[in-house]
């Protein structure tokens, strides 16, 4: 029988891109996202053009009885599980104190909470079997400091240190936990962020604006460059790393900021203070 793979965020972007790889490669799918119309024009899409064998259930991360359902469904259905994908994320931009509490725990509810109710949903079938893949998708946000994004950058350095520790705790017992971290991407997930100096205009530094324009402007202006990749190219770099056992991949032009970062945090950081916000 074919290997089962659970795909979070799943309807859009990275996920959608990630579904397609893995039904290509002969998986069983099963997805999850939040809006059941675009969910299931997805398993529609991978149905009618690859003849995928597609499970699809609206389930919202941060909700683990969702969670817990969710992965019920599907072991009914397929009996077990092989990999997890861990995708669904937000985006937040904007200062320390414009970043009110609950937005942090907003951003924490999906890009933090929502990988570990997925991961203790599945990690009882993975540890009877004695296999099982777990793909952490964080960020290079989560390798280094991004200006004006402490929220962001705080929920995938999280995702790092998850999954870092838990390759230690779980390799072992027979199952890997890989990280991919991509940079700048050409999907809906920028275009979604929620920009705070909108909600706070009049704390945007004035200065700032003049020079650079809105966080939003930015963001439009970064997706341009020659740097940003396309959801397939992370899709890719997913499955690569799921074939190969590899640990960590950083995708794209992100590796060789990751790379100075690491090498030349000193050099990097204040490189990175005067970048536009
Ligand atoms: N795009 C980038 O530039 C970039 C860069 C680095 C890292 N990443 C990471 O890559 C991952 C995917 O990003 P993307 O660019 O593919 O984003 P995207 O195009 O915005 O897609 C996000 C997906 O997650 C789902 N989702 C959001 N909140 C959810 C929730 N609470 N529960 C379940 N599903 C939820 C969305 O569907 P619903 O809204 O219907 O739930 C959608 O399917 C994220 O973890 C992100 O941090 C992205």
């Amino acid at each position: 029988m074919a290997d089962v793979v659970l795909i979070t965020g799943a309807s859009e972007g990275i996920g959608r891109a990630t579904a397609f790889t893995f039904a290509r490669q002969g998986y069983r799918l099963s997805l999850a996202a939040r809006t059941p119309e675009t969910l299931r024009q997805t398993a529609i899409d991978l149905e009618q053009s690859l003849n995928a064998e597609v499970l699809a259930v609206p389930t919202d991360v941060t909700q683990p009885e969702q969670v817990e359902s969710w992965v019920a469904k599907t072991l009914e259905r397929y009996g077990r599980i092989d990999c997890l994908i861990n995708n669904a994320g937000i985006c937040m931009s904007g200062s320390f104190l414009q970043t009110t509490p609950e937005h942090w725990q907003q951003l924490m509810a999906v890009n933090f909470w929502g990988y570990i109710h997925t991961i203790r949903a599945v990690l009882p079938d993975m540890l009877k079997r004695k296999r099982g893949q777990i793909v952490n998708v964080g960020s290079m946000g989560g390798k280094m400091p991004l200006p004006n994004m402490s929220a962001y950058c705080a929920s995938k350095y999280a995702v790092s240190g998850l999954t870092e520790a838990l390759r230690l705790e779980l390799q072992p017992q027979g199952i890997q936990v890989i990280g991919v971290h991509p940079g700048i991407v050409n999907s809906s997930f920028l275009k979604r962020a929620l920009f705070l100096d909108e909600l706070h205009p009049e704390a945007a530094s004035q200065d700032a604006l003049a020079a650079d324009g809105s966080a939003r402007e930015q963001m439009e202006q970064a997706l341009q460059g020659f740097w940003v990749s396309q959801p397939e190219e992370v899709a890719t770099a997913i499955w690569e790393a799921v074939r190969e056992s590899k640990s960590e991949v950083v995708v794209g032009m992100a590796r060789w900021a990751v790379g100075a970062y690491t090498l030349f945090p000193g050099w990097v950081g204040p490189i990175l203070q005067g970048a536009p916000r």
